[in-house]
């Protein structure tokens, strides 16, 4: 099917998030968008699923103009999208989830789950899926119920799909077959629109691209320029995309991580028996595939895991057993994997969000009084020191475009007094602008003589930032390696091997 979007407007407020936007998707075309954190992507495909009114132009689809007031007016003329958050139910079956919400008339509930199994093996034998109708969803790993949310959308015969950052939360693997996917969906006749900030990702599969600014379309890129070439397009200067640092000069061992395992609420070995040290003025980078502990030995380090067994001290004193507010306030700066979840309070301003864990004293509060105007200024200085494009200081966090909002948590955690610094996927959903500033801001953390720790399960990220690796593998580290070791060993050890002749040492020198 063919989508035209013409003269896109849409404002909040005094905003303009999407400014006269104009842009084609042809059938069978994928088309990616690309643009700063905050551009308007995001929008432009809320406005495209019904979930947002445009203020002004139209939506035409195989040159019929469309008048949606929701989603389900979208789903009918057959716009589909995944969604990066899930929409599915874990507790229910995958046919259960495709099911729900179908307008399927003449029915009974149970010949509908009938319908829906043979529907869900239908499309997964069709595409090549190997996905089990029966399946729980919670069982199932993040790759898989995206591709759920893939079928549930193409049991709708949705004939334009729309995935805005899809592959944020996928292993490099899952990530790769998502893109087999989109080439298939492709094949099929389906209009594509992909939302990403990895440059490999769109140059790999991209037909066409459109690079937004400011709400704005500012151009087309060709799928074969190269990555300089693309990202300064998107911010409109050139960006340097690996950072420039120093050798580390490391001091005395800060962190000291002694035979740590974790348990999870199911009785899982989560983090198993793990041993290493970080010294003031290093950075070690945790890598390794999503789900083999590395959220579970944070959580363990931020006492938000309940079952730790081993030792963990920070500058000779103890954080075994403290709670999370203990370990904060003993100077531990943390990001965590979700922001949405464990970062930040939807519902507070920036500027609140900005204090969130430091109410209970100076600079903040005085004499038990919010020190309103300090506060203010703070904020205003913060977020223009980290980029953070909003309306104002007062915008609820929630009403932020993912980027920035992740932008806020580095501000706040890397404005405090740190003696350690937990970084978990420190740049998710950040632009490349903006991860060249974040980068540079770990590394002046470093330098400041601060312990880092960065987990990251993108190898470009470990690579750019580690002075020493620590590789985990079903919950141990496999092995502690130089910060220059080759992308192939750390690919090696990744799945839990050892390939002969690799340094093992990685001591802080
Ligand atoms: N519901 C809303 N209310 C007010 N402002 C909003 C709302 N939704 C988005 N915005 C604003 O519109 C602008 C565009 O946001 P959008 O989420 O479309 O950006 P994006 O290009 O998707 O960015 P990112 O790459 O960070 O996801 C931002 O300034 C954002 O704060
Ligand atoms: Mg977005």
């Amino acid at each position: 099917m063919k989508l035209e979007l013409r003269g896109i407007t849409k404002r909040f407020g005094a905003l303009t998030a999407n400014d006269h936007i104009d842009l084609t998707v042809e059938p069978g075309e994928i088309h990616c968008l690309l643009g700063e954190n905050g551009a308007g992507k995001s929008t432009l495909m809320n406005v495209l699923y019904g979930l947002y009114q445009a203020d002004e132009g139209e939506i035409v689809l195989d040159d019929v103009v469309q008048h949606f007031s929701g989603p389900g007016d979208a789903m009918a003329a057959g716009i589909g999208m995944v969604h990066q958050h899930f929409m599915l139910i874990p507790v229910f079956t995958v046919a259960e989830n495709v099911m729900l919400g179908h307008e399927q008339t003449g029915f009974a509930g149970r010949l509908d789950l009938a319908a829906a199994r043979a529907k869900v093996r239908e499309i997964s034998d069709r595409f090549g899926f190997d996905v089990d109708p029966d399946a729980l969803v919670d069982d199932l790993p993040v790759g898989v119920q995206q591709r759920v949310e893939i079928i549930k959308a193409l049991s709708r015969d949705a004939r334009v799909l729309v995935f805005d950052e899809p592959t944020a939360v996928l292993t490099p693997q899952e990530t790769d077959e998502l893109m087999a996917i989109m080439r298939q969906l492709k094949q099929n006749g389906t209009s594509i629109v992909f939302i990403t900030h990895k440059l490999r990702e769109v140059r790999e599969v991209a037909d066409r691209i459109t690079v937004v600014r400011l709400g704005k379309v500012v151009g087309e890129a060709s799928p074969t320029a190269t990555n300089a070439e693309l990202a300064s397009l998107m911010v409109g200067r050139a960006v340097e995309l690996t950072v420039q640092k120093e050798p580390a000069r490391p001091g005395a061992a800060a962190l000291v991580v002694k035979n740590l395992s974790v348990i999870d609420p199911r009785g899982q070995l989560v983090v198993d028996d793990v041993s290493f040290e970080v010294h003031a003025g290093e950075i070690v980078a945790i890598a390794g595939v999503q789900g083999n502990g590395q959220t579970e030995l944070t959580e363990a380090l931020m006492g938000l895991q309940p079952r730790v067994t081993g030792d963990v001290t920070l500058d000779g004193r103890s954080l075994r057993g403290l709670t999370v507010r203990k370990v904060l306030d003993s100077g531990v700066g943390f990001v965590p994997e979700d922001r949405k979840e464990d970062g930040l309070v939807g519902e507070f301003t920036i500027a609140e969000n900005l204090m969130l864990d430091r109410s209970n004293g100076a600079p903040f509060v005085k004499a038990g009084g919010l020190q309103l105007s300090y506060l203010a200024e703070f904020a205003e200085e913060k977020s223009k020191e980290f980029d953070v494009r909003s309306q104002g200081i007062t915008t609820q966090v929630g009403r932020l475009s993912g980027g920035n909002q992740q932008k806020v948590v580095l501000a706040r955690e890397l404005s405090r007094q740190l003696r350690l610094f937990v970084a978990a996927q420190p740049t998710r959903g950040i632009d490349v602008g903006s991860i060249e500033f974040v980068h540079k801001r770990i590394v002046a953390t470093r330098d400041e003589g601060i312990p880092v720790i960065v987990v990251s399960t993108e190898l470009d990220e470990v690579v750019a930032l580690a002075d020493r690796i620590a590789v985990m593998y079903r919950g141990g580290i496999v092995g502690i390696v130089p910060g220059d070791t080759p992308r192939d060993v750390l690919g090696l050890m990744m799945a839990g091997e050892i390939p002969a002749g690799t340094d093992l040492e990685g001591t802080a020198a």
